[in-house]
């Protein structure tokens, strides 16, 4: 038989989901794939039994529905400081991760070089390479993970097509600053080079740090494509609704990429999810109370125990150093921590370029009940957990 494609060749399955499925295996309360334990908002739950009855059982228009494109432009052109056109600037996706990676297909060629900042989430590996593209990694240095802007710079001389920001970041929980943003958009402009962004934890960022949407910098907007999702803002990670907001040219390629993609996102879904797009700011600041809570609740718990964490500043995850424990393989440890500690957390190599081993990534999007479980069991980690 002939082989198969030697694409997939360069990266393994993802990490992330493998954890998940270990951590069932062990029983384990699951921190490491990032989605919520908790029920998403009552509204949009009750509007999706409606939905079940009305005529939303076809396709909806390819590039998304009308109705929902609206109430997202709506809600974003207030955000992203512009009026979004809901027929020429957004192309609605089966979530962010869709999003992106028809972003990068429709900005790069074959052999193409992106600029991907490491620490990074780990589907921007994969996207680069099933897009054909060549990343050049950046690395965000630890523990404040602030770049160096002429290593940036050198990146940014090999004639790259795009960069990729992830902003709040997952998994080390950067926000970018205004100044380091506009460090990007200065070269961005001088090297003629696009930014995909990934804004899906925009709505979750703790005081005093803030979220400043890429195309709002000056200059930005035509070379931005700025995708995110609702993914993490409703609490729905498996409805899969993500979408691109770009400038129409843009969007006219994305448009062609996704419909052949995946046709389109699903109708019902679509529609029971404008409730939570029409929410007033009020969901929005609760939202945010309510992560920056869990994360005054998770931090806690782990500095009480006496582990050493980044804290992060958006986003909803927590990146542990395990020097400590002295183990060669962060894989080794998550394993063992799934398996004898019982909690399920995701080892820090998945994310990084460089060789580094002392970081395991937590999030902390669970019920309170869950984190505090959590929490018992690390109590124990230091007893339980094998030396190596
Ligand atoms: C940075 C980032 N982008 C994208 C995704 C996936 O988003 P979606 O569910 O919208 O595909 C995640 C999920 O954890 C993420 O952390």
């Amino acid at each position: 038989m002939k082989n198969l494609s030697t694409r997939t060749s360069y990266f393994t399955d993802s990490v992330i989901r493998r954890m998940t499925r270990i951590s069932n295996q062990y029983g384990a309360v699951n921190l490491s794939q990032g989605f919520p334990d908790f029920d998403p908002p009552k509204e949009i739950l009750q509007r999706l039994a409606q939905v079940t009855k009305e005529d939303f059982h076809q396709y909806s228009i390819t590039w998304g529905a009308q109705n929902f494109r609206e109430a997202l432009a709506q809600k974003q052109s207030k955000l992203m400081k512009r009026t979004i056109d809901p027929n020429s600037e957004i192309v609605v996706t089966c979530g962010s991760t869709e999003a992106m990676m028809a972003a990068m297909m429709t900005v790069a060629n074959p052999r193409d070089k992106v600029i991907v900042f490491s620490p990074f989430y780990e589907n921007y590996g994969a996207d680069t390479v099933l897009s054909g593209a060549e990343p050049i990694y950046v690395p965000l240095i630890p523990p404040a993970f602030t770049f160096d802007a002429d290593v940036l710079e050198s990146a940014f001389k090999q004639n790259p097509k795009a960069l990729i920001l992830c902003n709040p970041s997952n998994p080390c929980g950067k926000v970018f600053t205004y100044d380091e943003l506009k460090v990007i958009a200065d070269l961005a402009e001088k090297y003629d080079t696009y930014v995909i962004t990934d804004e899906v934890y925009e709505h979750i960022v703790y005081e005093p740090h803030k979220h400043v949407y890429f195309s709002t910098l000056p200059n930005m907007w035509k070379r931005t494509i700025s995708c995110s999702s609702l993914s993490k803002t409703y609490s729905i990670t498996g409805w899969r609704l993500g979408y691109i907001i770009a400038p129409s040219n843009i969007i006219d390629v994305a448009k062609k990429v996704h419909d052949f993609l995946t046709v389109g996102a699903a109708a019902p879904l679509q529609e029971a999810a404008v409730t939570g797009l029409r929410f007033g700011e009020d969901y929005y600041k609760t939202l945010q109370q309510e992560y920056t809570d869990k994360r005054v609740l998770f931090l806690g718990g782990l500095k009480r125990i006496g582990l050493n964490f980044t804290k992060p500043e958006g986003a909803y995850y927590v990146l542990m150093d395990i020097s400590e424990f002295g183990y060669k393989s962060d894989v080794e440890f998550c394993e063992n921590l799934a398996k004898y500690v019982g909690v399920g957390a995701v080892p820090g190599s998945s994310f990084f370029k460089e060789p580094e081993n002392r970081y395991i990534r937590f999030h902390y999007a669970k019920k309170d009940e869950t984190l505090n479980l959590a929490l018992e069991k690390l109590s124990k980690i230091r007893e339980v957990i094998p030396k190596e």
